[in-house]
């Protein structure tokens, strides 16, 4: 009988996650299953949780990866903290806002947003003008808008948040370890990731920081977390302590494949694989603006992660997708919403940074285009 794993074909994966994973991590992944609850695999949880930590800039106590995809980052993370009638306010540039604003609407937030064209940044002046009238208890951005290639300004909003109430919230699934991120000193209170893009380990876990401000949110809650399975007051007793308290079982050998992802940031050095990511970033657009493609989004405003790809004319996007994907073995992504159609979007995360990656594409698409 054929087993469809042994047709799984080596595809280069240049699109808007997942993306290409190191093969110490495959290796990780495959190692032997313990307890969740054995000493030796709780050495491993603290080894992830002090890594996270470091790349995120952090002190926070609560930093540990959450079950589940980044959308269980985000859905953990408004669950947590929102009680009904809260007031929000969610700033909108893309896809990813929009799914923030639904997760808190369906938790009985009181929502407010404030919108920006796709393919531009949220602009700071314009959140501060908003802050003027309500006192939110929360103000939720995307660090890195996957559907768009945009990146927004979380250090802005964070200094105009300072000295507040208002708990600070950011989506960095595209941004952990692409970019640089500074939790504390941008003032950032609670932050979700996950791990199919720039930590460049499949999908399955969704790292999660709070700080001191939202623990406190949460812990002052008058009702109980409204779902089970996220409710960190719960979690915290499995990740924290001497003594561990079994909540859900966890999801073992993600976390070995998340340790070893990250035992590779560390060696490379979060600043060095900054830059690798900002290098090939800058020669993709390079190569692609000299076969006469443009750019999406301006310059300063770009994420060298996701490279957003105006279509040219009369080209059928889809069908050079395809055959990228068929005959080139690469995989790149479509647009998004009211960009579908009119983009694609190149990822070049983690460990799929890499000039020979940039340079695989650049050939393939030349010779498909001309
Ligand atoms: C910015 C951003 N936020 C949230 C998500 C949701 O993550 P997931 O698809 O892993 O649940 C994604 C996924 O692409 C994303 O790019």
């Amino acid at each position: 009988m054929d087993n469809l794993l042994d047709n799984i074909e080596e595809i280069l994966l240049m699109g808007p996650g997942p993306s290409c994973v190191h093969d110490t991590v495959y290796e990780a992944l495959s190692r032997k299953t313990l307890g969740h609850l054995d000493p030796y695999f709780i050495r491993i949880m603290d080894a992830i949780k002090h890594d996270l930590r470091t790349l995120l800039n952090t002190g926070n106590t609560l930093t540990i990866p959450m079950s589940g995809t980044g959308s269980s980052g985000m859905e953990a993370c408004f669950v947590n903290l929102i009680e009904k009638d809260d007031p929000v306010l969610i700033l909108i540039n893309g896809v990813f806002g929009m799914r923030m604003q639904d997760v808190a609407q369906r938790l009985g937030a009181r929502v407010d947003t404030l919108e920006f064209e796709w393919g531009t940044p949220v602009i700071a002046s314009e959140v501060q003008a908003k802050l003027v009238d309500t006192s939110y208890k929360i103000v939720a951005v995307v660090h890195a808008e996957t559907s768009t290639g945009v990146k927004n300004p979380v250090q802005e909003i964070g200094a105009l948040l300072k000295n507040s109430e208002t708990i600070y919230l950011v989506d960095a699934v595209t941004s952990l370890g692409g970019i640089e991120i500074a939790m504390d000193a941008w003032g950032v209170d609670a932050l979700y990731s996950g791990t199919q893009k720039c930590l460049s380990c499949p999908p399955g876990l969704a790292p999660l920081s709070f700080s001191e401000k939202a623990v406190s949110a949460l812990e002052s809650r008058k009702n109980k977390v409204p779902n089970w399975y996220l409710d960190l007051s719960m979690i915290i007793k499995y990740w924290k302590g001497a003594t561990r308290a079994y909540h859900h079982t966890a999801p073992i050998n993600m976390h070995y494949g998340l340790y070893q992802a990250l035992q590779l940031i560390m060696e490379e050095g979060p600043d060095n694989v900054y830059h690798r990511h900002r290098v090939c970033h800058e020669e993709l657009v390079q190569g692609l603006e000299s076969l006469g493609l443009s750019m999406l989004v301006a310059p300063g405003d770009r994420l060298p992660m996701l490279n957003s790809v105006r279509i040219p004319e009369g080209v059928d996007e889809a069908a050079v997708r395809g055959t990228l994907l068929n005959e080139y073995k690469i995989e790149i992504g479509a647009g998004l919403g009211p960009l579908a159609g009119k983009i694609w979007r190149i990822g070049l995360m983690g460990h799929t940074a890499r000039q020979e990656n940039v340079s695989r594409l650049l050939t393939a698409l030349k010779a498909i285009l001309f």
